[in-house]
């Protein structure tokens, strides 16, 4: 029984190592790239969001965690906000003028690989967040590996490489795949 008891114990700390192992053990990737501030619609401020008034990047970014693209949110639930908040600044009144005449900005892009590489936001958050029990009010985090600091930009900009040796160095860390084909279609 003793002998049992003894198996059962080590088994149990075997298991609990590697969990450890497995839910912690993360190596974000290095690099930088400076990228320049690109020209919006409506300069949109990330830190006001983010910083000050602690809004989740996927309440905006919703299609992150479920495909693809994270997704820009549409005006609606800009408005959601805007109809009641800083409704005397100008940027809010240009806003709001979008919203009456049932148009969004034209958002540019600021991340764009290009079309012959796959990549899903879905795959990279669910192994970064939701597989090791990540709490989720501080996917900030995550999404920082592959965007740096958005939480303090007042225009989010490019500042990690995203090409391909960038891509492979994370992969080749943490498990990701290297087949040329998983990344290329
Ligand atoms: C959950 C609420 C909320 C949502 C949703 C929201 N905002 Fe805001 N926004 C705020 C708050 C709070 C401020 C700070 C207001 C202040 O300083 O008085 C702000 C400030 C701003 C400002 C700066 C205004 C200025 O000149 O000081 C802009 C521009 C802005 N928001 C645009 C947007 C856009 C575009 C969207 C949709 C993509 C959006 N906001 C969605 C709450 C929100
Ligand atoms: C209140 C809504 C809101 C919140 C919260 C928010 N974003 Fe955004 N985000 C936007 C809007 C609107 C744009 C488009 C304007 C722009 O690119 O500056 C955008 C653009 C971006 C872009 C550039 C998209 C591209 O074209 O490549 C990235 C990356 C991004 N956000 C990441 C984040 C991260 C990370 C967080 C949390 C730290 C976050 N966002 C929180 C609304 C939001
Ligand atoms: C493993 C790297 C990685 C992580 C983690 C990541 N992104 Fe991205 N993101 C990218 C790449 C690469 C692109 C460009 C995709 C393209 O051009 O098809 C991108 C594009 C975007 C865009 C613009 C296009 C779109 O998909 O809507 C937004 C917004 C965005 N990311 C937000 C986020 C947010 C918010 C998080 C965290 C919840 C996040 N990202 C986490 C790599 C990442
Ligand atoms: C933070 C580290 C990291 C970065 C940066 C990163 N990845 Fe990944 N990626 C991973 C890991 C880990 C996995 C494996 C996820 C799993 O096991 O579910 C993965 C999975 C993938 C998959 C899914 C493959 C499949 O089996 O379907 C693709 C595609 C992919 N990554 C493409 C890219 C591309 C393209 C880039 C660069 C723009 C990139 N990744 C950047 C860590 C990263
Ligand atoms: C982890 C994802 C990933 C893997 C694995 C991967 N690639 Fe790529 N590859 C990329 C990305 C991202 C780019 C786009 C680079 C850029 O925009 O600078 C790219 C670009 C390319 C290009 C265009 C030329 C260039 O260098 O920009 C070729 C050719 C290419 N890859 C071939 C391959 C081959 C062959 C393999 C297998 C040995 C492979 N790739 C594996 C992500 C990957």
């Amino acid at each position: 029984m003793a002998v049992n008891i003894n198996k059962i114990l080590i088994l149990f700390s075997v298991v609990f190592f590697s969990v450890t192992i497995f839910a912690g053990e993360v190596f974000p990737p290095g690099g930088e790239h400076e990228g320049k501030n690109v020209e919006q619609p409506i300069e949109f401020p990330h830190n006001i969001h983010v910083k000050d008034n602690k809004i989740n990047c996927m309440y905006c970014h919703t299609y992150a965690r479920r495909s693809k693209v994270a997704g820009i949110p549409p005006t609606s639930k800009c408005m959601g906000c805007h109809k009641i908040i800083a409704t005397d600044k100008p940027r809010i009144q240009k806003l709001t003028e979008y919203w009456e005449k049932k148009q969004s900005p034209k958002w540019k892009k600021v991340h764009d690989v290009p079309d012959f590489v796959h990549f899903t936001h879905e795959r990279h958050l669910k192994k970064f967040v939701f597989d090791r029990d990540f709490p989720v009010e501080n996917v900030k985090e995550v999404c920082a590996f592959c965007h740096g600091d958005v939480e303090n930009m007042t225009v989010a900009h490019k500042v990690k490489p995203l090409n391909m040796g960038w891509c492979k160095s994370c992969h080749e860390a943490n498990g990701g795949p290297g087949d040329c084909w998983k990344c290329h279609k």
